[in-house]
């Protein structure tokens, strides 16, 4: 894996259930701005199918899973999503498609910005040149 990295949780609790605890600059690697989560996919959908700018990710699958293509502009990857005892660091300037989600496939995904639609590279002829 070369495009994004795994970080590992603690996973606390025990056989009465479980616990991850995510804390900026520590466990999650950043500074949290805002945390949102995608659910609910149709079958055969993708989603994402952009590149941020400036933005760093992390996502994290609470349930279910799905599959993600990671793409530098250069080399592309494709890995799955699904555990909640880590999460995939996504940095800026990769493109990035989720799809094959579970019905039940929740994503969290943690930023270190708030929504800016002016940081999306929505089109991939403009990811590539700008990558160039
Ligand atoms: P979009 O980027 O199209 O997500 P997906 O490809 O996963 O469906 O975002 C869907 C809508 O939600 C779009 O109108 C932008 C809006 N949005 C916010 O308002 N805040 C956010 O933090 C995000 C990620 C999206």
């Amino acid at each position: 894996m070369t495009l994004a990295r795994y970080v590992d949780f603690n996973v606390r609790g025990d056989a009465d259930g479980w616990l991850v605890a995510l804390e900026g600059n520590r466990n999650v690697p950043f500074s949290m701005q805002r945390a949102y989560y995608i659910f609910g996919t149709q079958n055969g959908v993708r989603r994402g199918k952009h590149a941020h700018r400036r933005l760093t990710q992390m996502m994290v699958c609470l349930t279910g899973q799905c599959k993600i293509l990671l793409d530098d502009g250069k080399t592309r990857e494709d890995l799955t999503l699904a555990r909640n005892d880590q999460g995939l660091m996504l940095d800026a300037m990769i493109w990035h498609e989720m799809y094959d989600f579970s019905p039940d496939c929740v994503l969290l995904v943690l930023a270190d910005n708030y929504y800016d639609e002016a940081d999306y590279i929505r089109n991939y002829a403009a990811f590539k040149t700008a990558c160039a």
